[in-house]
């Protein structure tokens, strides 16, 4: 299944070599960061299964990927066990219970900047109730050694790369905003160089806290009462009840076809399972594959698709607890034909001409994704996040974790553009208890009923595009995974109406683009993907080199 050269050859596209992934035969993780990599490994290696390896990776890059990794926030974790049971378990933020719809407009009703920075940022984080969900219900190693090496990393501490170092002091300036934000990630202003020791203190305790007294301390115990009284010292929502009454909620995973192969996804208030699904179902049968990866033709039926999606995407999702998400029509084949039927082969469609069906922005690279298999074939596939970088800036008072800015993620004022850029309507105001709408989609791939592909990717709405992209690398264009985790990338979301690409693209391929009336944004990196492909009896794991990312199998 080496079969890279000739596409390579044909295509328009960098890199013009063929990259070999991490192979390995009894277990694989995939991180964005080496430490927390290890973590995961040493579980497996010592008997845990992927679910355990994925609560060990998602406490470690808590500490050692303070920009996204987290315990103040809230994600996805997509479950497929060997014996085919799947879960998806959504721990994402929830709306605190004094949230309303307005409460980000100022009094001439415009948007403030209150849902990004500071204490009235966040959601009530999900991300130590969905580890210990995953854990409790898919896992078989004591919880205590699950969290232990979080602890030592905290509390020990682990040396800075070039990445990390540059990362905080990058974010010097709006962390620094927060007394206690500069305490613990600044050094108080004196700021941490790659090669530092970076040790955690008051981190260390709450994760041994964590540990010995499970989620219930997070939401109960000491740690609860402690961030409930800053939050109330500063005038955040997050409160006592809230934190008591957080759950995380096992959902179905979206299934569907795409070819021969069966997709597993993310359901809503993921947005990503729906647009995978949706773009792959207008693009089979178009052809489009025969233009070849990389070149304009291909990119142009691809970002058709995707400029589709984004209008049905602004309008129609939501949570699907407190909305009516139209599943069924937006994935109906004659409806997603109509949206075949509309693409010009040769040119671009104005976003201005593309509305949602009618039925009855942008971002660094601050979400993680991390994907884990174990030598029974059970997978763990985790996007999880803080929003933006460093989340809302807050960091818990002796708490040492920062906390998430996940409200920005609703349409805090509907109709404008969130963060992102991205454009969201009524299904996604705010209210109590309510789940902002995602685009993190964990998803894996079947085939003959097994699995055959496992990824995710961070990247705001760019996530749902990236994950399409490296699955048609491989299950169109017949790349290895780390070919098709590489290959540069593109995005279009409806609106703005711009085509964002990477560098890898030729201007060749850009001046026919722009030639079909493309307005192309060139862009340093799009999204971090973590995959593993299963070939053979191998587990070929996939780490971004976009990133500091490591794949270790064994
Ligand atoms: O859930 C979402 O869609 C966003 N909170 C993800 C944010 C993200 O990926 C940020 N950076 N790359």
């Amino acid at each position: 299944m080496r079969r890279t050269c000739t596409l390579l050859v044909m295509a328009a596209a960098l890199p013009v070599w063929s990259a070999q992934p991490v192979r390995g035969r009894h277990g694989m993780v995939v991180t964005r960061e080496n430490h927390a990599t290890e973590a995961g490994l040493k579980i497996l290696q010592s008997g845990g299964n992927a679910v355990d390896a994925a609560v060990a990776v998602g406490f470690a890059l808590a500490v050692t990927h303070s920009s996204a990794g987290n315990i103040g926030g809230g994600g996805f974790m997509l479950v497929r066990m060997a014996d085919g049971r799947t879960a998806f378990i959504d721990f994402r933020e929830r709306a605190p219970l004094s949230a309303s719809r307005n409460m980000y407009l100022d009094a001439a009703g415009k948007a403030t900047q209150d849902s990004i920075t500071g204490y009235r940022a966040s959601g009530v984080p999900g991300t130590v109730r969905g580890m210990e969900y995953a854990s409790r219900h898919f896992g078989k190693r004591p919880w205590a050694e699950l969290v232990q090496p979080a602890v030592d990393l905290a509390s020990k501490g682990f040396v800075l790369s070039y990445a990390q170092a540059n990362g905080l002091k990058n974010a010097g300036r709006t962390l620094g905003q927060f007394p206690e934000s500069k305490r613990v990630f600044l050094r108080g202003g004196n700021f941490y160089e790659p090669g530092d020791l970076f040790v955690q203190a008051d981190l260390g305790r709450t994760l041994e806290r964590i540990a010995r007294l499970g989620a219930t301390d997070f939401y109960e115990g000491e740690t609860a009462r402690m961030l409930a009284k800053d939050m109330q010292e500063h005038g955040g929502a997050i409160t006592m009840r809230d934190l008591k009454e957080y759950a995380a909620i096992e959902r179905k995973p979206m299934t569907g076809k795409y070819k021969g192969y069966d997709i597993i996804t993310s359901p809503p208030p993921s947005s990503g399972g729906i647009g995978i699904l949706q773009m792959l179902g207008v693009l089979e049968g178009t052809g489009y594959e025969k233009g070849g990866a990389g070149s304009a033709s291909v990119v142009h039926y691809m970002t058709e698709a995707m400029r589709r999606y984004f209008a049905d995407r602004a309008v129609h999702l939501g949570d699907p607890d407190f909305v009516k998400v139209p599943l069924t029509s937006l994935l109906n084949p004659a409806y997603m034909g109509r949206l075949r039927a509309s693409i010009d082969p040769e040119r671009a469609t104005p976003s201005a001409e593309v509305h949602a069906a009618v039925l009855t922005g942008h971002e660094s690279n601050e979400t993680t994704h991390y994907t884990v298999a174990d030598a029974d074939g059970n997978i763990a596939t985790v996007t999880y996040t803080l929003n933006g970088g460093y989340g809302s800036k807050v960091t818990a008072a002796g708490l040492g974790f920062l906390l998430n800015n996940e409200m920005d993620d609703f349409a805090a004022d509907p109709g404008h553009a969130n963060m992102f850029g991205l454009i969201q309507g009524e299904a996604n105001a705010i209210q109590p208890r309510k789940t902002p709408l995602s685009s993190m989609v964990p998803t894996i791939v079947m085939k003959d009923g097994k699995p055959l592909l496992a990824l995710g990717s961070p990247g705001g709405p760019t996530i749902i595009n990236t994950v399409l992209e490296v699955m048609v690398n491989v299950l169109d264009f017949g790349m290895n995974v780390q070919d098709a985790v590489d290959w540069p990338r593109f995005h279009h979301q409806w609106m703005p109406d711009t085509l964002s690409m990477e560098r890898g693209y030729s201007p060749d391929t850009v001046a026919i683009l722009e030639k079909h009336g493309y307005t192309i944004r060139r862009v340093a990196a799009q999204g971090e993907c973590a995959a593993i492909l299963f070939e053979n009896g191998w587990l070929d794991g996939a780490a971004d080199p976009r990133t500091e990312g490591t794949a270790k199998g064994y």
